[in-house]
């Protein structure tokens, strides 16, 4: 989720990398650094904050190198800090490295290498690589890339330099973007063609298990086994505004699109297939403080809220842990009751929402374990906090909450999983769970396949005044999520209910204008879910059902269905809220709203 520019060619790397570090700056990176190649070895300047902050600091060197690496980061291990910032570089300080991804088994990684006499400066996962490669390191930039490689787990984009390999730039790549820009006697490389589309639109995309030497003249490609591999050109036809989307029209359809990734990095290394005991070593609990909890409080606003009441349904069934879910505005004005062996678990995107902050030093005070599930690294909440879990989806830029939603709806299952090992559940039941949560991803891809019928769908409904969204069970948070994601940036008036208790209020409003979606997935209050649809048809309202795909006979009781995968029955919101997302996204549209920026809202709220 970091960006990365390299450069080498003719013309000065400088201005160039720094140009397209800015080019990916508005998505809020904490901190950017640079290493040039030049006459007298690297030269390396680093800075937290903007990248104007790294202008600051190389104001006044003499800067010509044509040769250079760029990165700005999105802190995953270690607090954004200027030591933290990349490029990283190896004990000598000849190799400099730049990467986006997470090295998994950064900690064995570093182990061996302390042990071989290397000094570690940082906390980042990243230097364990650059000095991993300073170990094979026998003339030959790209071999040493390459073995150190073949020692990595876990996901990576990299670019690496060394003044003792001068007009090389080394990429490689397994599971984070990275293309190689195509020039006339001068070449790129990037995370994304946003940073380099001012200079060329001509890119080789790297795919998994490749690695590229590339030098002014060209670039050499092959597998990480050493299969040569012919590359591809393309020729990239989209503005600068379009990259920047990574060709979506926005960035919260870029980011729906995003989800199978992101929660492939959300359960990254977390997840344990020996026990089915997910390692979650953030949580800085000891076992016999998890195994003591006698009650959990979750706090949170806005979608976190939503994503909080999944987690309720998911821990409370798997650990057999009661849980209550608060708004943090409102908890942190009442006399909340926090027993002994209560955790307090917090969950926050930005980390920033001052409610949900300030329940947090109220649940301290009061003697609370307090937790955290959030995506910013370094943020306030992630510091207010004895431990917790990072979600890792990367900067979310869409004012509506998408992947962050299904990152820390995945991060509560790891956390209901966990619980759940530590008491009741046995180890083949914990192994299964582990196999279905690690098939997700996938899933995921397959479930982002609908978005064509749910279009069509939105065209039918777009002029619509009122949504309502009903569910039972762990599908009644999935529907009030839904229904807050068309009212945010659609502007329609929707209301997430639990589907029974629809008789006993909302169902005065139904009559035939009245779109009304209902996540009916095959479980057991299946047939219960057919009653309040039927209930909802004879009121000539107009059925849009979320269904199991293999069920038939829905099609019998609703005007339209839409089919998301099979997995375990409490994980289906990680699905099922995909066709929501997409369906809000598509009415929105329709309805040529300001989507990434609607009216009134604000992604990180720090006022009360
Ligand atoms: C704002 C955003 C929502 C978000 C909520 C909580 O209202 O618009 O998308 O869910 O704040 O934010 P947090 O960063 O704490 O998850």
């Amino acid at each position: 989720m970091c960006g990365i520019v390299g450069y080498v060619g003719y013309r000065e790397a400088y201005p160039i990398i720094m140009d397209g570090l800015k080019r990916l700056e508005y998505r809020g990176y904490d901190s950017a650094g640079i290493a040039l190649q030049g006459e007298f070895g690297l030269f390396v300047e680093k800075a937290v904050g903007k990248i104007a902050r790294l202008e600051e600091k190389t104001n006044g060197a003499e800067l010509k190198h044509t040769e250079g690496i760029g990165h700005t980061r999105w802190a995953t291990h270690g607090e954004p800090s200027s030591l933290n910032a990349h490029p990283h570089t190896d004990e000598s300080g000849e190799i400099a490295l730049v990467h986006n991804g997470i090295i998994e088994n950064h900690t064995a990684l570093r182990e061996v290498l302390k042990n071989k006499g290397h000094v570690f400066r940082t906390e980042t996962d990243t230097e364990a690589l650059a000095h991993l490669i300073e170990e094979y390191y026998e003339g030959d930039l790209c071999e040493a890339v390459r073995l150190a490689l073949t020692q990595v787990e876990g996901a990576y984009g990299i670019a690496v330099i060394s003044s003792k390999n001068p007009g090389v730039i080394v990429a490689a790549r397994h599971g984070s973007p990275l293309v190689i820009g195509h020039g006339e006697n001068e070449n790129f490389v990037a995370s994304d063609v946003a940073a380099i589309l001012a200079h060329t639109n001509r890119v080789v995309y790297l795919e998994d298990g490749e690695i590229a030497n590339v030098t002014p003249s060209g670039y050499e490609i092959t597998t990480i086994d050493k299969a040569a591999i012919t590359p591809k050109v393309e020729e990239i036809s989209w503005s600068l505004d379009q990259a920047e989307k990574g060709g979506y029209d926005h960035f919260m359809l870029k980011e729906i699109h995003e989800q199978p990734q992101t929660l492939l990095d959300a359960i990254r290394g977390r997840l344990n297939f020996d026990d089915g005991i997910p390692r979650l070593s953030g949580l800085n609990l000891q076992l016999e403080q998890l195994r003591n909890i006698d009650r959990i409080i979750i706090c949170a606003c806005g979608t976190s809220w939503h994503s909080g009441l999944i987690g309720e349904y998911l821990i409370e069934e798997l650990a057999r842990i009661p849980v209550e879910v608060e708004y943090a505005s409102e908890f942190r004005y009442r006399l909340p009751v926090i027993p002994e062996n209560t955790l307090f678990l917090a969950i926050s995107q930005s980390g920033e929402t001052a409610d949900t902050l300030a329940a947090l030093k109220e649940a301290r005070n009061r003697g609370g374990m307090c937790l955290g599930i959030v995506n910013v690294v370094g943020s306030s909440i992630a510091r207010a906090t004895d431990g917790g879990v990072y979600t890792h989806s990367g900067p979310e830029i869409g004012v509506a909450s998408t992947k962050a939603f299904t990152s820390q709806v995945m991060v509560l299952s790891l956390i209901g999983l966990l619980l759940a090992r530590m008491r009741n559940m046995s180890i083949q039941e914990g192994l299964e769970l582990t196999d279905q949560l690690s098939k997700l991803p996938e899933l995921a891809k397959k479930t982002l396949q609908v978005e064509d019928q749910v279009k069509e769908i939105a065209k039918e409904y777009f002029h619509s005044d009122n949504f309502l969204y009903l569910g039972r069970g762990i599908n009644f948070p999935v529907a009030l999520e839904g229904a807050l994601k068309l009212k945010e940036i659609s502007y329609i008036h929707a209301e997430g209910y639990p589907a029974a208790e629809m008789k006993h209020g909302p169902i005065a409003l139904i009559d035939e204008k009245m779109p009304v979606v209902v996540i009916a997935l095959k479980d057991m209050i299946y047939e219960k879910v057919l009653n309040n649809i039927a209930t909802v048809k004879a009121r000539k309202g107009r059925v849009v059902a979320i269904a199991t795909e293999g069920d038939d006979e829905i099609k019998n009781h609703v005007d339209h269905v839409i089919y998301i995968p099979e997995t375990f029955r409490l994980f289906t919101p990680l699905l099922s809220i995909i066709p929501l997302q997409l369906l809000a996204y598509h009415i929105a549209a329709l309805r040529g709203c300001e989507i990434d920026q609607p009216r009134n809202l604000a992604k990180s709220v720090t006022v009360e």
